[in-house]
């Protein structure tokens, strides 16, 4: 079993959001195969780069959801991605200079982060969109 393992836990019973995390987790298990394997540098950074990317992308769309229905915590959970968005271009710097290796703790880091945003913060914002919607449908 891979380190990044889609686990019905992680489910927010919102299919759009559920679908991206799970693109986020195989992304993520592409890139720690690809370590584990030993695979050249071009592809590891390559394999972060679209990490990265998505990752970018999916916050974009769960910021989007929060505005759109007024996420009261959206302040400290934007936060939260920010953190972690320097923390990973961080990375990617130094990978690119050629300090870095794509390590286990690097692996672990993202995974415990996936985990704990995933389970806490984006669960409350999964609450809210369907208490929200559930006050609109009967609006
Ligand atoms: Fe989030």
């Amino acid at each position: 079993m891979g380190l990044f393992s889609w686990d019905d836990i992680y489910s927010l019973e919102h299919p759009q959001i559920d679908h991206e995390h799970q693109a986020l987790f195989a992304m993520a298990e592409e890139l720690h195969q690809a370590m584990l394997n030993g695979s050249g540098a071009a592809a590891l950074g390559g394999l972060l780069n679209n990490l990265i990317n998505y990752t970018q992308v999916h916050f974009s769309h769960e910021e989007a959801l929060m505005r759109r229905h007024g996420y009261p915590g959206m302040a400290a959970h934007v936060a939260e991605h920010r953190k972690l968005a320097e923390q990973v271009v961080d990375l990617q710097k130094k990978y690119a200079a050629g300090r870095l290796t794509i390590s286990m703790e690097t692996m672990h880091f993202l995974r415990d982060w996936l985990d704990r945003h995933i389970r806490r913060s984006d669960q409350l914002v999964a609450q809210h969109i369907r208490s929200h919607e559930g006050m609109l449908s009967r609006a």
